[in-house]
Order: structure tokens, then C-alpha cells, then sequence
């Protein structure tokens, strides 16, 4: 998506080879115009799949999530990190390792918003191991639900995550696709190096 690419360009900040910091329009400062062109490039993308609901992962997930959800037209579950003072019964739960951070996380929806006839979009802001859509897949997956695809908003492709989920043949659809961090540039998968 060319949009988001030039965003990352212009406002992205290259920390390391492994992390790319873009707390200005997704992870902290939320551009909702951009957010809404992403929503409906999800909403295209995947406007041949019946999707039923959308799941994701707070925090940075939902804005995305919402604007796909806006523009699809349905419900977006978002799998809570931390316990909820309202939210206690009929859990559904997994446990999610993070590499980047290394911690480690339950997260967890309510049984109630998700059932077996149900086809899910997982829609996530960075796809880097693949943990966290991999917790998501497990939640679904225990309501019986199906998982219909995966929508990444920037996926570090030369991190294993998309090809695991691609190999366990789920559907994952990356609007941007960061093929290196290396020299504190972000180069995208199909761009050229400039000589
Ligand atoms: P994985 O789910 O694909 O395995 O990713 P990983 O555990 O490595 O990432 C854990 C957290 O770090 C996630 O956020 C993920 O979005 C974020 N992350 C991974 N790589 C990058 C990166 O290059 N840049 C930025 N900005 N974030 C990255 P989280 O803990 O769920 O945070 P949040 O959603 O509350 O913001």
C-alpha cells in the first residue's frame, strides 16, 4: 500500500536492524486518516471471504481493526493482555511469547463474542515472530470459529512470522513488507536498491 509505505518512509525511525519505531501514526499518535485508508484496503482486500468478525490484540491492533471493521461492516473483538475487572467469566485464553520484549502474556476474549459459525479476519499492527497471530489463531480456534485470513499492517518479512503462518495455511495479507532494516534504512520487499 503505497500510502502507508511513504508514511513509514517519511515518519518511521529505524532503532536497529530488528525494529522499526512508528509511535507517530500507529504504536502511541494514531493518524486516523491513514487509518481509515487502511481499513478499507482490508475491507477490499478480503471482500470475497463472508468475514463474520474481526479479532486483534491491544493495544495497537485496534485502530486498524476498527476501520476495517468500519468499513466491513462487522463487530471487532479485541484479546485483552491484562485481566479485566468486568471480564472474568467464560474466558477463553492463551499464552503469547514475545521474542522482541521477551515476556510473556495471557491473553484472553470472552467465549460470548466468538462462535463455531463464525469467520474470523485476525488483523494485527506488526507481524515480526508471528506469536501474537499465532495466540489469536488458538482463541479462535477454541470457539470453534475459523480463521479466514490475517490482515498485518507492516509485516518484517525477514522475520519468520509470515512464513509460518503462510505454511500452516492461513491467508496473510500485508500491506506493507519491510524487507530490511539494515543501514538504518527501511527497504521494502520489490523495491530497489538505488545505485
Ligand atoms: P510477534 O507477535 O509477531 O511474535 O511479534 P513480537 O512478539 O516480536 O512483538 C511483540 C510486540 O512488539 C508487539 O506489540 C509487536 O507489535 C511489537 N513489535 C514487533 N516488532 C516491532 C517493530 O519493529 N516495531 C514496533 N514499533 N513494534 C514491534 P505489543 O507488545 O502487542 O504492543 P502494543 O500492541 O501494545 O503496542
Amino acid at each position: 500500500m503505497r500510502l502507508l509505505e511513504e508514511k513509514i518512509k517519511t515518519d518511521g525511525r529505524v532503532i536497529s536492524e530488528n525494529v522499526l519505531k512508528v509511535d507517530s501514526f500507529l504504536n502511541h499518535q494514531v493518524d486516523p486518516s491513514l487509518m481509515n485508508e487502511i481499513g478499507k484496503e482490508f475491507a477490499e482486500i478480503f471482500s470475497n471471504e463472508e468475514i463474520t468478525k474481526i479479532v486483534t490484540i491491544e493495544s495497537s491492533g485496534i485502530a486498524p481493526a476498527v476501520m476495517a471493521g468500519l468499513h466491513m461492516n462487522v463487530p471487532v473483538i479485541f484479546a485483552r493482555k491484562r485481566k479485566s475487572l468486568t471480564l472474568y467469566e467464560g474466558l477463553l485464553s492463551a499464552s503469547v511469547h514475545s521474542f522482541t520484549k521477551n515476556e510473556t502474556n495471557d491473553i484472553s476474549i470472552s467465549k460470548k463474542y466468538l462462535n463455531e459459525n463464525d469467520k474470523i479476519l485476525i488483523i494485527d499492527d506488526f507481524l515480526a515472530n508471528g506469536q501474537a497471530a499465532l495466540g489469536l489463531v488458538d482463541l479462535v480456534e477454541q470457539a470453534n470459529a475459523k480463521v479466514v485470513g490475517i490482515g498485518i499492517v507492516i509485516e518484517k518479512s525477514f522475520q519468520p512470522g509470515a512464513q509460518k503462518l503462510i505454511e500452516l495455511g492461513f491467508r496473510v495479507e500485508s500491506l506493507a513488507r519491510i524487507e530490511s532494516l539494515s543501514n538504518g534504512e527501511v527497504l521494502f520487499i520489490n523495491e530497489k536498491v538505488k545505485g
